[in-house]
């Protein structure tokens, strides 16, 4: 498991019109888990709010030079991203860092940095065209800037030319492409992901369920979707929003679940369990509500086991079975223990497991977890938003599939 699979991103945005689709970017950069760091130039909020691009970036935005001096910001910042880019990136910013200018965060930011440097040029056609900006273009090139060329259409006024800075997905495909990591590196693999919880009914109102959201399915779901895999999603009961953009089958007990899992098998690579299924169902379920005075003052309820749909779903000859365990362990060294005698008795290719002791990795944003694969080494340890460790799950499913 990479952790470098969260990218350390520094997004520069400088006063254009386009300030606005620069939101988009951060958002895109955010929802594949990275960690977005906005420096925003003064007339860059003369376009957008400060509060909209801390809200979008989950990070306070820096502007100054004089904040926090003691943390060196000013440096810092661009030593520590693994990229900066800048969008839109007006003519004025692009002349200044060919000059070499640092008259703001944003310039010292570019010239201390140690990573790559994309730039998405937004301005009116005159200016794109104009000799100083060619020749500020052309230069940056040669020291090995991306320029992420803007795109023709209409401009902001009734004109319409070259000067419209790129769409979203180029400048995130750029960014992804400058750090030499394939924004798309799931490209064509088949990913079937469960989540959410099962209930089993013991009358038309009552079930035996789980606390499980759904979360981290979720969060596995989108992550797989942007890096380019078809992704089905197998959903049981959940706390959140299915994920968007991605075929749904609803499954709310154990059996309808199995069924949807296993007749999907033949046309999946991976199968990714990370739904809490219940063990056990109610050895009946009435048809009718069942009254209080009919089971007297100490019922019991009989259950009947459940299939086991990892285990099931391992004996597939072809696909790539991984399955989630979450373990009331005392510490990581019972975890590690638990996850390798359930990887081994499951058949599964990897056991994702994490501590759910006091109210840790269920209902929450963050998870904390180690992967252990079949033959019980560990692939490695994540913690952070569900979407990061989600990547980090992705990672492991590209490791595994060689
Ligand atoms: N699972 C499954 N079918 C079941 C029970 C669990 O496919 N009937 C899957 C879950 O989706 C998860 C993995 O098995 O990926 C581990 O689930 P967990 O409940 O932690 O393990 P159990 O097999 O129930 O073992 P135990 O309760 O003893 O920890």
């Amino acid at each position: 498991m990479r952790e470098a699979s969260r990218l350390r991103l520094v997004v520069g945005v400088s006063g254009g019109i386009a300030a606005y689709k620069a939101v988009g970017a951060i958002r895109a950069f955010v929802m594949d888990g990275h960690d977005v760091q906005v420096v925003a130039t003064q007339a860059a909020y003369e376009f957008v709010g400060k509060s909209t691009l801390e809200a979008i970036s989950h990070n306070p935005v820096f502007d100054s030079l004089y904040d926090d001096v003691s943390q060196v910001r000013h440096v810092a910042l661009g030593q520590n991203a693994d990229a900066i880019v800048i969008a839109p990136a007006t003519a004025h910013t692009l002349a200044g860092i060919v000059a070499g200018l640092a008259p703001d965060l944003l310039g010292n930011a570019v010239l201390a940095r140690r990573g790559p440097l994309v730039v998405a040029p937004a301005m009116h056609t005159e200016m794109w065209q104009n000799a100083a900006t060619v020749h500020n273009v052309a230069v940056l090139r040669e020291r090995g800037v991306v320029v992420v060329d803007p795109a023709s259409g209409p401009l902001t006024g009734n004109d319409s030319g070259v000067g419209r800075m790129a769409e979203v997905h180029s400048i995130v495909s750029a960014t992804y492409a400058a750090v030499g990591r394939s924004a798309r590196d799931l490209a064509g693999v088949r990913i079937l992901i469960t989540g959410g919880g099962t209930r089993e009914a013991l009358d038309p109102v009552r079930f035996i369920g789980n606390s499980s959201s759904g979360r981290q399915a979720v969060a596995l779901a989108e992550a797989a979707r942007v890096r380019g895999a078809s992704v089905h999603f197998v959903a049981g009961h959940m706390d959140v929003e299915p994920p968007s953009g991605i075929d749904i089958t609803r499954a709310g007990t154990a059996e309808l679940m199995r069924s949807a899992v296993l007749e999907r098998l033949d046309d999946t690579d991976v199968l990714i369990m990370a739904a809490a299924v219940a063990d056990y169902r109610p050895a009946q379920m009435s048809s009718t509500k069942l009254k209080k005075n009919s089971l007297g003052s100490n019922p019991t309820i009989e259950l009947v086991e459940n299939p086991d749909i990892l285990a099931e779903a391992a004996r597939h000859p072809r696909c790539l079975v991984i399955g989630f365990a979450a373990e009331t362990a005392v510490n990581d060294a019972e975890l590690l223990s638990l996850a390798r005698h359930k990887a081994s008795s499951k058949g599964a290719a990897a056991i994702v497991a994490n501590r759910v002791n006091s109210g840790r990795g269920i209902g929450t944003d963050d998870n904390d977890v180690i992967v252990v694969s079949g033959d019980g080494r560990e692939l490695g340890r994540s913690s952070g938003e569900k979407l990061s460790v989600a990547q980090s799950i992705l990672d492991v499913v590209l490791h595994l599939r060689g």
